[in-house]
């Protein structure tokens, strides 16, 4: 017996067949299938479940089981029934899913997508929030769920003596050559294709990560997509500037839309795809676009959601929620470039924001200039610590909005939230579960929760975002 489960073990093996039935799907969008039955021992199982990647809810087929854990078993499938088959499970449109790591969920039909991220806010509200009485709004997804995002990070390596791009295999550093992507703009991939030839013409090596060698380690692309101005940045082991001129000239004779190309020097032995050290070889130093008529200028370092039609839908909906007054002063936690901030700014009195990153907090300043926005204050310090000095100097906040990063906010910053007594706090969350511990700390100290709006950034992948509405009920 399984003490922590109660259930009998069921001495499954690996490879044995099992013919089912998939009748939910995990939080990543994997197919889940219960096999009931008897081992060689006698000993019996029941509804033990099996994780299926590339299933949907109502496919049948027959699963080899592939890994056994402690509480569920992992299988593949060896046949899915063509008669069988949901009728949410579409064709697949790209040559390298589910082996590239990108997209996850892209044999599901939209609606399907959409339905299981609502589902999975719903559910991960119940579970690790314990909120069970507030309504989730159906997800809003996109007209076009597809060529959706602004940005590309392209690995380079060598094979054979050429070098190619493509995106690494999913969990590996293995990277399988780009042919096709279907959610970043097509011009961004012909670029990178483009740009594998001229490396090759002019014998540009591919780094070799194990090895710490070699030229070419990255191209990162950004797109507008206001202006459809393109920065390409070419990201390379040492400074290779004399080698590139040539390239340079053909690659924006092919793609004039290109207005900067950098090279990024990054010598360490590391995962971050940038160094320290950027030089602009060609054109202006930003980008610029635009989110809610505010005009933002991006450099290659910045934070810059990579889905600009649903920021634009996400961010209104914080102005919804906000029902913003001109006597309103806000606090922004976690405010990246202060892309809310300033969105926010002209319907309130004065916006406070704060964020760690110092490179950040420059963009966020000569964004509020370059827009003629005075009423706003950006401050670079940990959120949690900046709101107690905000507090301490007598700034009073009516509303705050805070927009952490995936491990959610620090307890110290919800503390100081009811210290404050602030009486309107919007949440937006790329994180369901840490969006649910900390919504469950906030009912327990004086909030309820009025709207949660799940809004779809990332079609064909699990992720999900998020924004609630809370107010303070009780003092
Ligand atoms: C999800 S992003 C949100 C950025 C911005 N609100 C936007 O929509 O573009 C989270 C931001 O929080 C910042 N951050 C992480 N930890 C922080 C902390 N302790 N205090 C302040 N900012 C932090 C990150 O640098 C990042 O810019």
């Amino acid at each position: 017996m399984n003490r922590e489960t109660n259930r009998p073990e069921p001495t499954i093996e690996v490879g044995q067949h099992f013919k089912v039935k998939f009748v939910d799907l995990t939080h990543t969008g994997q197919g889940v299938a219960k096999i009931s039955g008897k081992n060689s021992k006698g000993v019996e199982y029941q509804n033990f479940p099996v994780f299926v990647p590339l299933a949907t809810i109502g496919d049948q087929g027959m699963i080899e089981l592939t890994q056994i854990k402690k509480d569920y078993a992992i299988g593949k499938f060896v046949k899915l029934f063509p008669d069988k088959k949901s009728k949410d499970h579409v064709p697949i449109r790209c040559k390298h899913y589910p082996d590239c790591g990108g997209c996850n969920i892209m044999h599901l039909s939209y609606q399907a997508q959409c339905d299981f991220k609502t589902q999975m806010v719903k559910r991960t509200l119940e579970r690790i929030g314990k909120i069970t009485d507030v309504e989730v709004k159906p997800i809003i997804g996109m007209e076009n769920p597809w060529y959706y995002r602004n940005k590309v990070q392209v690995p380079f390596g060598e094979r054979r003596f050429k070098t190619f791009g493509g995106f690494y295999r999913l969990n590996t550093h293995e990277i399988i050559p780009l042919e096709e992507c279907h959610i970043q703009s097509t011009e961004m991939t012909e670029i990178i294709k483009f740009i594998k030839n001229l490396f090759n013409e002019f014998k540009i090596k591919g780094y070799d990560e194990k090895k710490h060698r070699g030229e070419i380690r990255h191209v990162l692309i950004r797109e507008s997509s206001k202006t459809k101005e393109i920065m390409v940045v070419l990201v390379c082991l040492s400074d290779i500037k004399d080698k590139l001129n040539g390239l340079i000239g053909k690659l924006i004779r092919r793609h004039p839309r290109i207005s900067s190309i950098y090279l990024n020097i990054n010598k360490d032995r590391t995962n971050e795809v940038l160094g320290e050290e950027t030089l602009l070889l060609f054109g202006k130093e930003a980008i610029e676009d635009e989110l809610l008529r505010i005009q933002f200028n991006i450099s290659p370092k910045s934070f810059f959601q990579v889905n600009p039609v649903q920021t634009e839908v996400l961010y209104s909906k914080v102005l919804d929620f906000g029902k913003f007054t001109k006597n309103d002063n806000v606090i922004d936690a976690y405010c990246g470039i202060g892309t809310i901030s300033l969105v926010v700014a002209p319907h309130v009195k004065h916006v406070y924001g704060v964020e760690v990153v110092e490179d950040a907090i420059k963009d966020a300043k000569g964004n509020a200039s370059h827009n003629q926005i005075t009423n706003v204050t950006f401050v670079c310090n940990e959120a949690e610590k900046q709101i107690g000095l905000w507090h301490q100097e007598g700034i009073k906040a009516d509303a705050i909005i805070v927009d952490p990063p995936r491990k959610g906010c620090d307890i110290k910053l919800l503390e100081t939230i009811v210290e404050m007594k602030i009486s309107k706090l919007i949440y937006v969350s790329c994180d369901p579960a840490t969006l649910a511990r900390d919504l469950k700390y906030l009912i327990n100290h004086g909030f309820a929760i009025e709207e949660v709006q799940p809004v779809d950034m990332f079609p064909q992948t699990f992720h999900v975002e998020c924004v609630v509405l809370m107010s303070r009920v009780i003092d």
